[in-house]
C-alpha cells in the first residue's frame, strides 16, 4: 500500500442527538494534511511513510437510536462491508440504552470496537464491565469530548480491528493447516497401511511359490536319490533269487559269504531309502505355519540332550544360553532345526582334530532372538557353500544333504532366516534369527 493511499474504514455513530452525528462526521472525516490535527496524528503515529498501514480515512454513517444502529451493523456485515467501530452514546431515550445496544452490537458482528459516550456518570465501568463482561473492545469516551482524543481513538480502534482480524484471519489459516497437514498426513498413513498390507501379502505369496519350487526341485532330486540304491537293491535281489532258485533246481549252492554281500548291500540301500524317505517326509511337512510362543532356552536344551550320542565324550561344549523372550515357532521343528546343525558340527571335525569345540549361544538382539551353532571343524569351501541349504547337496558319503535345506524350510516358515559363515579350515558358524514372540 502506498503512503497516499490510506485505507478506508467504516465508523458507526450511535446516537439521538442529529448535532452530534455532524460533530463526529466533521472530525473524522477531516481531509488529511489540511488541519492542524494532522500534524498533531503524525506526531502521534509517525511520518506519512509509516502511517501507510496506521492512518485512515473514515467513511461515517450515523444512526438515532440503539436498534437502527445494530439493524445497520447487521446488514453492514451480510454484505461484508463491516464497520470497524461504533461511536454509541449511554442515553438514547425513547429506546434502548447504549450498554444494551453494544451487546446487541456485538452479538451482529464479534469485531466491533465500541466507544461508549457519556455526559454523566450514567454507569460506573464496573457496571459497565459488569453488564457486557470485560471486554477489549470496548473504551468509554466522556462528553464534551476533544476533537483530538476522538480522532486519536478513531484512528488506535481502526488499527486494533484491523489487527485483531488479521490475527483472526491468520489463526483460522493456520487451523486450516492443521487440519489439512493432518489429514495429508492420515492419508499418508493409510496409504503406509495398504502397502505393508499389500507388501506381506506379496511375501506370502511369494513363500509359497518359494516353497513349491523347493518341493519341486525336491521331487526332480528325490527321484535321482533313490533310483541308484534301487538299482543295486534290485540287482542283489535278483542275484539272490537266481542263486535259490538253482538250489531249488539241484545245483549246488553259490559261495555263501557271497550271497551274504548281496544280501547285506540290498540292505544298506533299503536303509538310505528308509532315511530319504523320513527326510522327505519332514520336508514335506514343513512350511509357513502360525507358530507359538516356544522357550528358546528350553529347545536348546533339549536339542542338546538328543545329540549327545553324536557328540561323544571328545569335543568340547561351550554353552553361552542368555535369558531370552519366546519366539513364534513350533517346538519339534525348532528342535530339529537345532538338532541337525549340531550334528553337522559333530560330523566337521576330521578323526585328527586335536581339539574339537562346538560353542552354542542363544541372546536376545531387538526384536529377534538369535541362536548360534559354532564350530572348529573343517570348514565350508567356497564352491560348496553355495549350494548347501540345496536338498541332496552333500558332500558326505552317505548323507542325504536334506538337513540344511529343512532347516531353511522351516526357520523360513516361522518368519526368520538362517545364514552361515564359513571359513576352510578354521570353522563353520550358523546363525539363526527367530521373531520373538509378541
Ligand atoms: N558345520 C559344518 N561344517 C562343515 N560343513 C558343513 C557343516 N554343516 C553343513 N556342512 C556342509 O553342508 C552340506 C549339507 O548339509 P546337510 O544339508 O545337513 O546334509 P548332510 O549333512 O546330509 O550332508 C554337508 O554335506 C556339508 O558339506
Ligand atoms: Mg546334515
Amino acid at each position: 500500500m502506498s503512503a497516499t493511499a490510506s485505507p478506508r474504514r467504516r465508523i458507526l455513530i450511535i446516537d439521538d442527538n442529529p448535532s452530534i452525528h455532524q460533530d463526529f462526521r466533521k472530525i473524522l472525516s477531516a481531509v488529511e494534511g489540511s488541519t492542524s490535527l494532522d500534524s498533531l496524528e503524525t506526531a502521534i503515529f509517525g511520518a506519512p511513510q509509516s502511517r501507510a498501514g496506521g492512518a485512515y480515512s473514515f467513511e461515517v454513517d450515523s444512526a438515532a437510536q440503539g436498534e437502527e444502529g445494530v439493524q445497520l451493523v447487521e446488514d453492514a456485515s451480510r454484505e461484508g462491508r463491516p464497520y470497524a467501530l461504533a461511536f454509541v452514546d449511554i442515553r438514547m431515550p425513547p429506546g434502548i440504552d447504549g450498554v444494551e445496544t453494544t451487546a446487541r452490537l456485538w452479538k451482529a458482528d464479534e469485531d466491533l470496537q465500541v466507544v461508549l459516550c457519556s455526559a454523566y456518570a450514567d454507569y460506573s465501568w464496573e457496571e459497565v464491565a459488569q453488564r457486557l463482561g470485560i471486554n477489549q473492545r470496548l473504551l468509554i469516551l466522556r462528553k464534551p469530548f476533544d476533537n483530538i482524543e476522538v480522532r486519536q481513538m478513531a484512528h488506535a480502534l481502526a488499527q486494533k480491528w484491523d489487527l485483531s482480524r488479521q490475527s483472526r484471519r491468520r489463526e483460522e489459516e493456520l487451523a486450516q493447516a492443521v487440519t489439512e497437514r493432518t489429514r495429508e498426513l492420515q492419508a499418508t498413513n493409510a496409504r503406509l497401511r495398504q502397502e505393508m498390507e499389500d507388501r506381506a501379502k506379496l511375501e506370502a505369496r511369494l513363500a509359497q511359490s518359494h516353497r513349491r519350487e523347493a518341493l519341486g526341485r525336491l521331487a526332480a532330486g528325490m527321484a535321482n536319490e533313490i533310483s541308484s540304491p534301487l538299482g543295486f537293491v534290485s540287482t542283489n535281489l535278483n542275484h539272490l533269487r537266481l542263486a535259490l532258485e538253482k538250489q531249488t533246481g539241484g545245483s549246488p549252492l553259490e559261495d555263501p559269504a557271497e550271497l551274504l554281500d548281496a544280501c547285506r548291500e540290498a540292505i544298506e540301500g533299503m536303509e538310505r531309502l528308509k532315511r530319504i524317505v523320513q527326510d522327505v517326509k519332514l520336508f514335506a511337512r514343513v512350511g509357513p505355519q502360525p507358530g507359538v510362543a516356544v522357550n528358546p532356552r528350553k529347545v536348546l536344551d533339549d536339542s542338546l540332550a538328543r545329540a549327545e550320542p553324536n557328540l561323544g565324550p571328545r569335543i568340547q561344549r561351550v554353552l553361552e544360553l542368555r535369558e531370552a523372550p519366546d519366539v513364534l515357532a513350533s517346538e519339534e521343528a525348532l528342535a530339529h532345526v537345532f538338532l541337525n546343525l549340531i550334528v553337522n558340527a559333530a560330523q566337521s571335525f576330521p578323526e585328527s582334530h586335536p581339539e574339537p569345540r562346538i560353542r552354542v549361544s542363544l541372546s536376545a538382539q531387538g526384536p529377534d532372538v538369535s541362536v548360534e551353532i559354532q564350530d572348529n571343524g573343517s570348514g565350508i569351501e567356497a564352491e560348496h557353500l553355495e549350494h548347501i541349504f540345496e536338498p541332496f547337496y552333500t558332500t558326505k558319503p552317505g548323507g542325504s544333504g536334506l538337513g540344511l535345506s529343512i532347516c531353511h524350510s522351516i526357520v523360513t516358515g516361522f518368519s526368520g532366516d538362517i545364514s552361515v559363515d564359513s571359513t576352510p579350515g578354521k570353522g563353520t558358524t550358523f546363525r539363526v534369527r527367530l521373531p520373538r514372540a509378541a
